[in-house]
C-alpha cells in the first residue's frame, strides 16, 4: 500500500486525477470505478479540468459506480446516479450511456445485484477503482460486519452512516434510506488499481485502522491491506493519527520518476 500525504483535499484530487490521466494515456478505454461523498469531488473537478485541457479524453472510457440507495425516486437530487452524472458526466466527456451503477429502484434487486456482477465481469473489470471511507471504515456501502469476501448485494445502512449522509438530505436522518446496493469487498478488491481519498479530522480514526491497523471486517476499508496496488491519498487531518506519517513522506518525496503509481 502506498501512503501519499498532501496539503490539502485539492491536492488529495490532483493526484488522483494524475493516475487517471495516466491510465488513459495508455488505455484509453479503460475502466474508471467511481465513487460519491464528498472526497471524490475534488477528483471530478480536476477531470473536468484535464478534459478542458486537452490532457485527457474519457470518450472511449466506461465506468461503474460503487453502490446506490434503494427507492429513491429517479429524479430524486441525490440518488447516487444523479449524483455521478451531476459531479462527474457533466464535467468530462464521457458517454452517459457506458456509465453504470447497480438498479436501486429494481423490483426484483437481487438480481439487479447479480446482474451488476456480470456486467462489470463482461467489461473485462474495473482498472481504477476511486473509493472514498467512510467514518466508521466503511467502503462503498459495505459497513463493519460485512464480509470481507462479500459480491455485489443488499446491505443496511448504519444509523452512524445515515446521520453522516444526512447533510445531503437537508440534515434529515429519515430522510437517508435505509437500504442500499453496493459492490462486496471481493468486487471492489478485484480492480486492477484502488486509489482511495480522505480528508478532515474526521477520518483520521478510520485512516488509521486502514493503513495501520490488524484487517477486520470491524473496519472493512483494512481489507485494502491485502490489495497488490492500493494508494491512499490524504490530507494531514486525515494523516493526522498515522504513527510512520514520516517515513510515508519520506517515501513519496524520494519516489524515484520512474516509478509511476
Ligand atoms: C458514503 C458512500 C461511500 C463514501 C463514504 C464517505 O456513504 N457510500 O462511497 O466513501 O460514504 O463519504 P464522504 O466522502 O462524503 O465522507
Amino acid at each position: 500500500m502506498e501512503v501519499i500525504i498532501t496539503d490539502s483535499a485539492e491536492a488529495t484530487g490532483t493526484i488522483a486525477a494524475e493516475a487517471i490521466e495516466r491510465l488513459y494515456a495508455a488505455k484509453p478505454a479503460a475502466v474508471l470505478g467511481v465513487a460519491t461523498g464528498s472526497s471524490p469531488l475534488a477528483i471530478y473537478a480536476d477531470l473536468g479540468r484535464r478534459v478542458d485541457a486537452g490532457t485527457l479524453s474519457l470518450a472511449q472510457a466506461s465506468a461503474f459506480m460503487l453502490d446506490e440507495y434503494v427507492g429513491l425516486a429517479a429524479d430524486h437530487a441525490e440518488r447516487y446516479r444523479t449524483v455521478i452524472e451531476r459531479e462527474l458526466v457533466a464535467r468530462v466527456d464521457i458517454d452517459s450511456g457506458r456509465v453504470h451503477g447497480p438498479d436501486g429502484a429494481a423490483s426484483d434487486l437481487r438480481g439487479a445485484c447479480a446482474a451488476y456482477e456480470e456486467a462489470i465481469r463482461a467489461a473485462g473489470g474495473v482498472d481504477l477503482q476511486i473509493l472514498g471511507v467512510g467514518t466508521d471504515g466503511h467502503i462503498a456501502f459495505n459497513e463493519p460486519g460485512s464480509s470481507l469476501a462479500s459480491r455485489t448485494r443488499i446491505k443496511t445502512l448504519t444509523s452512524q452512516t445515515r446521520r453522516d449522509n444526512a447533510r445531503f438530505f437537508g440534515g434529515d436522518v429519515e430522510a437517508v434510506p435505509r437500504h442500499c446496493l453496493t459492490q462486496g469487498i471481493g468486487t471492489i478488491m478485484e480492480a486492477r488499481h484502488i486509489v482511495l481519498v480522505a480528508t478532515g479530522r474526521h477520518k483520521a480514526e478510520a485512516v488509521h485502522h486502514l493503513v495501520e491497523g490488524s484487517i477486520s471486517a470491524m473496519w472493512p476499508a483494512t481489507i485494502l491491506q491485502m490489495h497488490p496496488h492500493a494508494t491512499v491519498v490524504v490530507d494531514q487531518s486525515a494523516a493526522s493519527r498515522l504513527q510512520l506519517a514520516g517515513y510515508y513522506t519520506e517515501t513519496y518525496e524520494a519516489k524515484p520518476d520512474w516509478q509511476a503509481f
